[in-house]
């Protein structure tokens, strides 16, 4: 997949002269948060629903067998429930490269389900579009939990993705009925392992 959003999402200038910048995260930046932050408060946004709906080709997938990710996709009067990080500007280049496999900056409202003030803030998140060269849109849940139970990429297994990711929310107390089904839909884990292995001698006879 060639394109790369990278250029794009630093040609953002919304936030220029902000010396903090709060992001969401709705994906892995739930449960792994690989960067410095100020702050983190569980958030969501409204008008959103989160999807399994983009083609990850360079983490948790290759560009032969990708995999599949979360975008945000717009629906009237859902809510998206995630984290959100109060972050220094530097902290966006980095992420700006790990996301460019089709993944643009858009500026949103956050609303915080914590009793801190304020109780909501402008901030940023990554986003996926449908006119993305990686976006692989809706599929029948069963095929999308097939294909991410089958895809693996430089960053691991792509189940460990939909896992963790459903582990998070519900840590969080979030009710994600199209994470929450997929990873039921998760076929068992394929071992290799043969766990009644036969006496060399008798693998060795014809
Ligand atoms: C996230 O919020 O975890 C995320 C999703 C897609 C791209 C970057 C971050």
């Amino acid at each position: 997949m060639t394109l790369d959003t990278t250029h794009r999402n630093r040609q953002m200038t919304h936030f220029d002269g902000h010396d903090e910048i709060w992001l969401f995260g709705y994906g892995s930046l739930i449960w792994k948060a690989d960067f410095p932050f100020l702050e983190r408060r569980p958030a969501h946004i409204q008008g959103w629903a989160r999807r399994f709906w983009q083609g990850s080709h360079d983490h948790r997938g290759t560009p032969e067998a990708p995999g599949r990710v979360v975008t945000l996709v717009r629906e009237p009067g859902a809510t998206c429930h995630g984290m959100a990080y109060r972050i220094t500007p530097e902290v966006l280049g980095p992420l700006d490269v790990r996301e460019k496999n089709g993944y643009l900056r858009e500026v949103i409202r956050l609303h915080f389900d914590d009793d801190a003030r304020p109780p909501s803030a402008e901030g940023l998140v990554y986003l996926a579009t449908e006119d993305n060269a990686a976006f692989l849109g809706e599929a029948p849940l069963e095929a999308i939990a097939e294909q991410i139970a089958m895809a693996h990429g430089p960053s691991g297994p792509n189940r460990d993705y939909l896992v963790n990711l459903a582990q998070a929310l519900g840590e969080l107390g979030v009710d994600d009925p199209h994470v929450f089904a997929l990873a039921a839909r998760l076929p068992a884990r394929q071992d290799t392992r043969d766990p009644h292995p036969r006496p060399s001698s008798e693998t060795t006879r014809p």
